[in-house]
């Protein structure tokens, strides 16, 4: 279980990338829901905590593929591989992730 930030310092609408190996991407979507998913895009090296954020997707900063944050699946190309997602908690005001590698849980 890896410490984020407070929830409070990721207002709805923003992500924050967390450097675990490899790179986590937290979101905090308009609807108030957090999502986690492996920041690093399937297509290539983009960071998708620097995407746009509509919904539940998350558009690729590079060549726009978009991301299910509930799945981890590309909706559209050129991605193809889903991303892994990972289990978010909020403990004390904290907001934590929990990675699917270390709960077994792989997507
Ligand atoms: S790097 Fe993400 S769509 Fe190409």
């Amino acid at each position: 279980m890896i410490p984020v930030c407070r929830l409070e310092d990721l207002p709805e609408g923003e992500s924050v990338r967390v450097e675990t190996t490899p790179p986590v991407a937290v979101f905090h979507t308009d609807d108030g829901e957090l999502y986690a998913i492996d920041d690093t895009c399937t297509h290539q090296d983009a960071s998708l905590s620097e995407g746009w954020l509509e919904g539940c997707l998350v558009e690729c900063p590079l060549h726009a593929a978009s991301f299910d944050l509930r799945t981890g699946r590309p909706t559209c190309l050129p991605a193809r591989r889903p991303v892994r997602t990972h289990r978010v908690t909020v403990e004390d005001g904290v907001i934590h992730v929990h990675l699917a590698a270390e709960e077994g849980t792989a997507a």
